[in-house]
C-alpha cells in the first residue's frame, strides 16, 4: 500500500503544523489506552493517516519492544507510545522509556502530573514529546519543561481524568496561553468535533473512546458492547477505582451494577479502605476489584465488575468498526463541514 500520494487541495484545510511535527496526514491522534491500544490498533490508525499510539502504561519493557516491532511490521507510518511517568515505579519507567528511545519511536505521549525529567530524557534522544494535561497550570509546566505540544484533556474524557473543566472551556484557554501546539482531548469523535477543536485554537484532536469499540482494539468484547449500548448520560466520574494508581486519581467509566453500589459517594476512596478481592485473571496475574484494569481479550473472570472506561462521547458510538474507517470518516466529514462553512461565508 502506498502512503506517499500527494495531499489533495481539500486536505490542506486539515493540515496543521502538528501534522508536520509528528508526520501524519490528518491531525487525528488515537489515545494510548493502557491494555486496549496495542499494535493492531496503533497500526490501523497510522495507516489510515491518523497518528496511532501504543498504550503501554506499566507494561514490561519486553512487551513494549515487541509491540513497537509489531506496529512496524504492519505499517511504515510513524506512531507514538504512551507512558505515565507519575503513575509508574521510577525504575520501571526508566526502562520503559529507554526501550522506546532505543527503538527511535517518533513521539512519546505522557500523561498525568508533569515530570520534567521524562520530557528532558526523551527530547535529548531526539524524540518528540506530547504531554496530556488537565489544567492551564499543568499545560504551562509542560511547555516550560520543553514539551513539543500539549494535549488538553477536558473533564468529559474517558479513562483517568486529570482536570475538572470541560474541553469547550479549557481548550481555548490553554490554546490562547501557550506558544506550542495544543490538541483537544475529551469528547472528540467526529468531523464536526475536529472542526470545533480547530475553531477553539487546537491543531488536532486526541480520541480514546472513539477507538475503543473498534475491531483492532484489545478491549474485551464485553467492554466494546457496553460502549455501543451506553448513552451520553451513563458515565460515572469517581475515584473508587483506586488500586494501581496514585491517590486521588479519578476516572470516567460506564455505569454498572458495581458503580451503583457506590451510591452517592463517588469520591474520597483510599486504596487501604478497599477490599483486596481478585475477581479476574490475566495469565497468572490476579485482577482486583476496584483496580484500574479494564476488561481485555486476555482476561477471564467476573469482567462485568471491572472498570469499563469511557468518556461522555460514548453515546455517539453506535457500532464496532475498523479503526481506519473512523479516521477516514472524521477527516471526510470535517472537510465537508469546512467547505460548507466556506460556501455559506461566500454566499453571505
Ligand atoms: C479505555 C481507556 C483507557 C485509557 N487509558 C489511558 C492510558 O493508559 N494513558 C493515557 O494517557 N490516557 C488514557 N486514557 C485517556 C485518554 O488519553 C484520553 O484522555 C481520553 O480518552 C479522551 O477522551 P475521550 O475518551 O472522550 O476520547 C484512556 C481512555 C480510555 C477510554
Amino acid at each position: 500500500m502506498s502512503h506517499s500520494r500527494a495531499i489533495s487541495q481539500d486536505e490542506v484545510a486539515l493540515r496543521t503544523p502538528l501534522c508536520d511535527l509528528i508526520s501524519c496526514r490528518y491531525p487525528i491522534l488515537q489515545a494510548g489506552m493502557g491494555g486496549v491500544a496495542r499494535s493492531e490498533l496503533a497500526a490501523a490508525v497510522s495507516t489510515a493517516g491518523g497518528f496511532g499510539c501504543l498504550g503501554m502504561v506499566r507494561e514490561p519493557p519486553e512487551l513494549i519492544a515487541r509491540e513497537i516491532a509489531s506496529v512496524r511490521s504492519r505499517t511504515d507510518r510513524p506512531f507514538s507510545v504512551n507512558l505515565i511517568p507519575a503513575a509508574t515505579d521510577p525504575v520501571l519507567f526508566e526502562e520503559e522509556l529507554a526501550v522506546c528511545l532505543d527503538a527511535k519511536v517518533r513521539a512519546m505521549i505522557f500523561f498525568w502530573d508533569v515530570v520534567p525529567e521524562a520530557i528532558e530524557t526523551a527530547k535529548r534522544a531526539g524524540c518528540r514529546v506530547l504531554y496530556q494535561v488537565g489544567s492551564l497550570a499543568a499545560a504551562r509546566a509542560a511547555e516550560a519543561a520543553g514539551a513539543d505540544a500539549v494535549i488538553v484533556q477536558g473533564v468529559e474524557a474517558g479513562g483517568h481524568v486529570h482536570g475538572s473543566v470541560s474541553s469547550l472551556v479549557l481548550l481555548p484557554q490553554v490554546a490562547g496561553a501557550l506558544r506550542i501546539p495544543v490538541v483537544g482531548s475529551g469528547g472528540f469523535s467526529s468531523g464536526a468535533s475536529l472542526v470545533a477543536a480547530l475553531a477553539l485554537g487546537a491543531q488536532g484532536i486526541h480520541c480514546g473512546t472513539a477507538f475503543l469499540a473498534t475491531q483492532e482494539s484489545f478491549a474485551h468484547d464485553l467492554h466494546k458492547r457496553r460502549v455501543v449500548a451506553a448513552s451520553c448520560e451513563e458515565t460515572i466520574h469517581t475515584d473508587a477505582f483506586a488500586i494501581n494508581w496514585p491517590p486521588n486519581s479519578p476516572v470516567r467509566v460506564i455505569a454498572s451494577d458495581l458503580t451503583e453500589t457506590l451510591g452517592e459517594r463517588l469520591f474520597g476512596y483510599k486504596v487501604e479502605d478497599l477490599p483486596r478481592e481478585a475477581i479476574a485473571m490475566e495469565d497468572h496475574r490476579p485482577i482486583y476489584l476496584f483496580s484500574t484494569d479494564s476488561p481485555l481479550q486476555s482476561m477471564s473472570g467476573d469482567l462485568e465488575r471491572l472498570a469499563m472506561f469511557a468518556g461522555q462521547v460514548v453515546g455517539r458510538i453506535e457500532k464496532i468498526e475498523p479503526a481506519g474507517e473512523i479516521v477516514a470518516a472524521i477527516a471526510r466529514d470535517a472537510l465537508a463541514i469546512l467547505s460548507d462553512l466556506a460556501r455559506r461565508g461566500a454566499n453571505a
